[in-house]
């Protein structure tokens, strides 16, 4: 009777982009590519050679998987396009921006971005889901990227009751027996995703994946805004504003893997092609709070550390939480995340983000 109802209420399919705002309230999130520009640096230095004998009518591919509306990685593409052409000023460099947003914001942050104004560079944004076939530059990708990105489950590839559970919103807050279902299915899309990045790739090119992750003792990443989430999915039920079907379907379909989900399934035939330069495990910690944790008893700080903490949050979950709420019952988002505003207040948590750098340059 409750996957019926539960059926009723989740007839979308998830499509999990962030709100208008990403790259505007993600200080934490933007702070990874200083972790990935040296090694990026020092892989554009060992292919040197190789770059320095290209031609003017070649291309060297950029892609960046799950980019938003490309502007966080937009300081790191920078870098790496001026080292580049230190070596070989007339060859081009292709980004390729692959998303499922629409194309809008992107060429809104493209219409003013300083990469724009570089010499010898041309776009494309495409929107599709990563999980997707890439035509396009299939045997043309050089440098593949993605930062905070690979953590969302391919959608399409299961119904939408599959992403339901009556307390819990994220997988990583279930207890293992029932988050198993989850991960083997994080790992079959990343399996299939890095197949597809093997074949995009040319000999010798290379995939820096800065990946959320979960590095165990409940260190995930920005677990309190999901934690604060569940919460007041539970509250809202008991004071009857969301169904007990709306509060199975609420949940945010991804998965936090940890590094060695990520990392064993490179010992496998089809991807024995990676060699792995770098599983590195890292915690960002929250941008927000860093900076205004010693003014919390000043209740304007504390009030504006809250505001900003629900803003962050909601940039990232409100597209996945819609799905789960009635038609006529939209408008509840506003109370979840004003909710979520006074638990930031009265319990200020920061939220850091758990990494797993991954460097993998194909060799065969
Ligand atoms: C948290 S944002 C990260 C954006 C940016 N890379 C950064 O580092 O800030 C995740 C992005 O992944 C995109 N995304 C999620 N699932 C996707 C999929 N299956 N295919 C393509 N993009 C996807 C979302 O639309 C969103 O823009």
């Amino acid at each position: 009777m409750l996957m019926e109802k539960a059926k009723m209420v989740s007839l979308q399919q998830y499509s999990p982009t962030m709100t208008k705002d990403y790259s505007r309230i993600s200080d934490t999130a933007r702070a990874m590519n200083a972790m990935v520009l040296p090694r990026m640096l020092s892989y554009i230095r060992r292919i040197s050679p190789q770059i320095a004998a290209m031609s003017a009518d070649e291309m060297f591919v950029i892609s960046d998987f799950g980019a938003a509306d490309g502007a966080n990685s937009s300081k790191l593409f920078e870098a790496v396009i001026r080292r580049i052409h230190d070596v070989n000023p007339m060859l081009t460099i292709k980004l390729v921006y692959i998303d499922l947003a629409n194309p809008a914001n992107f060429e809104a942050f493209w219409e003013t971005s300083t990469l724009a104004k570089l010499n010898n560079v041309e776009v494309q944004y495409i929107q599709r889901s990563f999980y997707e076939p890439f035509p396009e530059i299939e045997n043309k990708l050089r440098i593949g990227f993605s930062s905070t990105a690979l953590h969302w489950m391919n959608a399409k590839t299961v119904g939408t009751d599959y992403f339901q559970h009556p307390l819990c919103i994220q997988p990583n807050q279930l207890p293992d027996l029932e988050r198993r279902k989850f991960a083997e299915k994080w790992i079959a899309d990343w399996r299939s995703f890095l197949k597809k990045c093997s074949t995009s790739l040319v000999k010798g090119g290379a995939l820096f994946f800065a990946n959320l992750a979960n590095l165990g003792d409940g260190r995930w990443p920005a677990s309190s805004g999901y934690n604060n989430l569940m919460k007041i999915c539970q509250e809202l039920f008991e004071e009857k504003k969301l169904s007990e079907a709306e509060l199975n379907s609420i949940f945010i379909p991804n998965y936090f893997a940890t590094p060695h989900e990520m990392s064993r399934l490179l010992n496998e035939d089809d991807l024995k092609c990676f060699a792995v330069n770098a599983c590195d495990s890292l915690t960002v910690p929250c941008a927000y709070f860093t900076k205004a944790q010693h003014k919390l008893d000043n209740p304007q700080e504390r009030s504006r550390l809250a505001a900003t903490l629900a803003h962050v949050t909601r940039a990232w979950s409100e597209s996945s939480m819609r799905i789960g709420l009635k038609a006529d019952n939209k408008e509840l988002i506003e109370d979840i995340y004003q909710r979520l505003q006074q638990k930031f207040y009265e319990k200020p948590e920061g939220l850091s983000y758990q990494y797993c750098l991954l460097e993998l340059v194909k060799q065969i």
